[in-house]
């Protein structure tokens, strides 16, 4: 595989490039660019936080999560390209400094690097920008102090980057045919989950295919009652498109990884991963989403739900890939949930959806569906059954909630007990009674 790309601000070829060398790797064995630091090596510390630009704007990305050739076509600088060929520092820089926003320093650069991306894109919300980014000994207060410090300063010129872009990006009919031609090659989309298998697992992948050079799998189209998502989208694009008419869902990806993860995940490797804990199935499964998968020329559509048949297996046959899920806009009544034990950045221990339309004060129609439940996203069919048709009351809900234990026999795990899990469903529908009422249910709200 051959790559192109800009590393603080030069040019670099590479030839035959091994698909799944990471650029973590690359830069610190083989570029002796060790300023990038490894810490977990799995997209949780942000300790080789990168940033890179490319035709869609600038991203705060880990690197020890991240395939070379996933760089082609773009410009990348490690915190060695933050300060100004001159030396002079960046504005985040001096400002960490007169803040003694370091103390041993390891978590140092990653810091930088997320700080610099988030000051160039003009992002005030340093809690959210700097929560993929952990630090042991300095405290975050300082480090905060010190976002906040720079803000305002002008972004420097050497921070402005020109990507040289793909030469030849390949089309949606094009991926269609390699995966037809190749249906045992990986496909791999931000990998946030590949990468770890290849970081953790040592695997070995024979053959890839990267999507991120398919623009057309990176579209959003929207129309007056729909949203139809690439399955290329990032989460934090996927964020943004979803803000305006489901809040709840955005909170909920908003707490989805962080900045780096959702920067690079895709919506389509989060359905076709086929993970019971994943955060987009349930909130499509209850808007009713519609999922558009391709093999070849050949074009099928399917009810998100449909999608899951067991853990670990899912209905996309061999050489068919996840094209795009289209959703509903206007559903006034939806509302999505994570709980997990981290607020920030965790995987979710229980994650629900609920859309639940009332008419002439009874439940005409109901879909709750739920992630970490069972060994697939799921709907809650017995509850749904009991709400549907009955008075909208507490005492509905509370009746209904008792079918939870119907409707899931939960696993117990290191993120949680099944009871607990059974509990926190169950809560989670009262929850969403309570909000229905005017009540504020948001615990960052919630006054002690
Ligand atoms: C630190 C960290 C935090 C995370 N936090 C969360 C979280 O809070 N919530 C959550 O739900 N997940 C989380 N994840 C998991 C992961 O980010 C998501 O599952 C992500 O959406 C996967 O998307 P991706 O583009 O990175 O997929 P990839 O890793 O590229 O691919 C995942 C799988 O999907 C397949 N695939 C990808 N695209 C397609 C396609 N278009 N058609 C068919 N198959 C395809 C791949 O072959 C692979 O099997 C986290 C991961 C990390 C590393
Ligand atoms: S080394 Fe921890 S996120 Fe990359
Ligand atoms: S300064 Fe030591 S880990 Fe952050």
């Amino acid at each position: 595989m051959d790559i192109t790309f800009l590393l603080n601000g030069e040019s670099v070829d590479l030839h035959n490039v091994s698909p799944t060398v990471t650029l973590l790797d690359w830069l610190r064995e083989d570029r002796g660019l060790t300023g990038t630091k490894e810490g977990c090596n799995e997209g949780d510390c942000g300790a080789c936080t990168v940033m890179v630009t490319d035709a869609s704007g600038v991203r705060a990305l880990n690197a020890c999560i991240l395939f070379l050739p996933q760089l082609d076509g773009c410009a990348v600088r490690t915190v060695e390209g933050i300060s100004g060929p001159d030396g002079t520092l960046h504005p985040v820089q001096d400002a960490m400094i007169d803040n003694h926003g370091s103390q041993c320093g390891f978590c140092t650069p990653g810091f930088i690097v997320s700080m610099a991306v988030a000051h160039l894109k003009g992002s005030r919300d340093h809690d959210n920008a700097l929560a993929g980014n952990l630090c042991r000994c300095t405290g975050y207060a300082p480090i905060i102090r010190a976002a906040e410090a720079a803000k305002d300063a002008p972004v420097p010129d050497w921070m402005k980057d020109t990507p040289p872009g793909l030469s030849a990006p390949e089309t949606l009919d094009e991926l269609a045919t390699a995966y037809a031609e190749r249906p045992d090659a990986t496909l791999i989309a931000g990998a946030t989950d590949v990468g770890l298998w290849v970081t953790k697992s040592l695997r070995n992948l024979d053959d890839v295919i990267f999507l991120n050079r398919c623009q057309e799998l990176q579209r959003i189209d929207t129309s007056q009652d729909s949203l139809r998502i690439g399955a290329g989208v990032t989460m934090n694009r996927v964020m943004d498109a979803v803000q305006a008419d489901y809040p709840s869902y955005a909170e909920m990806i908003r707490r989805y990884g962080s900045e780096q993860v959702r920067a690079a995940a895709t919506i389509g490797g989060n359905i076709a991963n086929g993970s019971p804990i994943g955060d987009n199935p349930p909130a499509l499964i209850a808007l009713g989403a519609i999922l558009h998968l391709r093999a070849g020329d050949h074009r099928r559509d399917m009810p998100v739900e449909e999608f899951f048949i067991e853990y670990g297996k899912q209905d996309r046959a061999r050489g068919e890939f996840v094209e795009a899920v289209t959703l509903p806009l206007g559903e006034q009544a939806f509302r999505a949930y994570k709980l997990s034990k981290r607020f920030d950045q965790d995987i979710s221990a229980v994650c629900g959806a609920f859309n639940i339309r009332v008419e002439s004060g009874k439940v005409a129609d109901a879909r709750i569906a739920f992630g970490g439940m069972a060994g697939t996203p799921k709907r809650a069919t017995a509850v749904e059954a009991a709400l549907t048709g009955a008075d909208w009351s507490e005492k509905t809900v509370r009746a209904a909630t008792a079918k939870m234990a119907e409707a899931f026999t939960p696993l117990s795990d290191m993120r949680a007990s099944a009871d607990y899990r059974l509990q926190a469903a169950q809560n989670m529908l009262l929850r969403y009674w309570h909000e229905d009422q005017g009540l504020n249910i948001n615990v960052l709200e919630v006054p002690a």
